[in-house]
């Protein structure tokens, strides 16, 4: 298919999936609003429906719980077609009273999404208010994160469900999951319906789940207080990749508010000191890899997988930084003629080219490696990410994950999970239309 034709289609595929004033991830397996799809299908609209880029992250910030915990899931509609549903996450008391909600976050898109839509907006009269009004609110959902998950006060914030990492089951958070006894645990696996819509081979296991669903538990029971569930999570992880984001919004949201006039210097300290942990906690010189941390048993987790490079997209690593993650990149993500990026290293024993995050191509990090290794100026492996990515949504559509091996040595189907997945389609459009760098 010619790019014309697949640039369209990836309209339509938002097009399709927008609801009364927010998109689904997909029709598929999401029928809610999610947190940081929000941010990605935000940029894509700002090439073709500014008014509809706008809606999507309002509609999302009207999730915003008191405190400036902005919930991963807001339902604005109900649907039984998913599970954990509103019954599970008992928010009732917190979330506001308009829109239901999850009780956990995602990671901090907004930030660099304004950035981003800024370029094709910003000659659009309602720009400016909107930002006005918008801009506060990710400053709170972040001043939240700074006050209620460092507990430390490192400027480096911690998840405590795998499910805030975006990254769900990767092998990153296995050793974590591992020591989680769930012996008196509620069953769930009768009640998934993800495993029943898509190939369960592409799907977290039931014991995996069973342990997701009692950490939700675990936070309810706790009536989501963050000190609370401090104490009592086996779960407490300071991630690379959610870190970068916060600290690449976090510079955006400089750009922005010295745009709007605004005094920065709250969020300027915030990011001198995220900057200077994750560059000292979480860089590794032994294996030249970023690390995400585990609070619980105070070590670093030494797995590979491609959220170890998200610095590059902060643009907070030194040269030689830079220099030592591509070469590691080169050297266990990158295979003859498969495709980039795999979500793990192959060399990794969890590598699993078919199964969610541990091991497929996901667009949406494949869009942020390509911003980051452009700031660095590696311009050819930049390339071919952009060229992979292309090709697989061209040849395949815009699904939700892809198998990283060539097909023809394969014989699989490259397109994997939820088909007509709105962040690959709202990613593609701006890998083909996009003509700034951040
Ligand atoms: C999956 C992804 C998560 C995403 C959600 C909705 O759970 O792992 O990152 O937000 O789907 O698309």
């Amino acid at each position: 298919m010619n790019d014309t034709h697949v640039l369209e289609d990836a309209k339509q595929v938002l097009l399709n999936n927008w609801r009364d004033g927010y998109t689904i991830p997909s029709a598929r397996l999401y029928p809610f609003q999610w947190n940081w799809d929000s941010g990605f299908i935000a940029i894509g609209y700002s090439y073709f429906d500014e008014q509809k880029a706008m809606n999507e992250i309002s509609n999302m910030f009207k999730g915003q719980w008191q405190n400036g915990m902005l919930p991963h899931i807001n339902f604005h509609q109900l649907n039984p077609n998913y599970f954990p549903g509103l019954d599970v996450w008992n928010t009732q008391n917190l979330a506001p009273n308009t829109v239901a909600t999850s009780g956990i976050t995602q990671p901090p898109v907004f930030g660099f999404a304004l950035e981003r839509m800024h370029a094709q907006m910003q000659n659009n009269l309602e720009w400016l208010p909107f930002l006005r009004d918008i801009f506060p609110k990710i400053v709170a959902f972040h001043r939240y994160l700074y006050t209620h998950r460092d507990p430390f006060n490192e400027g480096l914030v911690y998840i405590h469900h795998n499910w805030e990492s975006g990254t769900d089951n990767s092998p990153l958070w296995d050793d974590a999951f591992e020591k989680i006894d769930v012996t008196n645990a509620r069953d769930v696996s009768g009640l998934r319906r993800d495993n029943k819509n898509v190939d369960a081979a592409e799907r977290p296991t039931n014991e995996h789940y069973k342990k997701y669903i009692f950490l939700v538990d675990l936070f309810s029971k706790h009536h989501y207080n963050d000190e609370q569930i401090f104490k009592h999570t086996p779960f407490a992880i300071q991630d690379v990749l959610f870190n970068s984001m916060l600290i690449k919004s976090n510079k955006s949201l400089i750009f922005i508010g010295e745009l709007l006039g605004i005094n920065t210097d709250e969020i300027a300290l915030w990011n001198e000191k995220s900057i200077n942990s994750i560059n000292t906690k979480l860089w590794d010189e032994t294996s030249g890899y970023y690390l995400a941390y585990d609070l619980k048993t105070e070590q670093q987790i030494a797995c590979k997988v491609s959220s170890c490079f998200m610095p590059l997209f902060a643009g907070i690593c030194s040269k030689a930084q830079a220099q030592i993650l591509v070469n590691n990149l080169q050297q266990h993500f990158k295979k003859d003629d498969w495709q980039l990026c795999p979500s793990c290293a192959f060399t990794e024993p969890s590598f699993n080219p078919l199964k969610y995050w541990r091991g497929p191509v996901w667009i949406n990090v494949n869009w942020m490696l390509y911003n980051g290794l452009l700031q660095y100026g590696f311009t050819e492996l930049a390339a071919q990410i952009k060229t992979d990515s292309l090709a697989l949504m061209s040849n395949y559509g815009c699904f939700e994950y892809f198998d990283p091996r060539p097909t023809a040595l394969y014989e699989t189907k490259k397109g994997i999970g939820a088909d007509l997945f709105s962040w690959s389609a709202a990613l593609y459009i701006d890998f083909q239309l996009n003509k700034t760098h951040f």
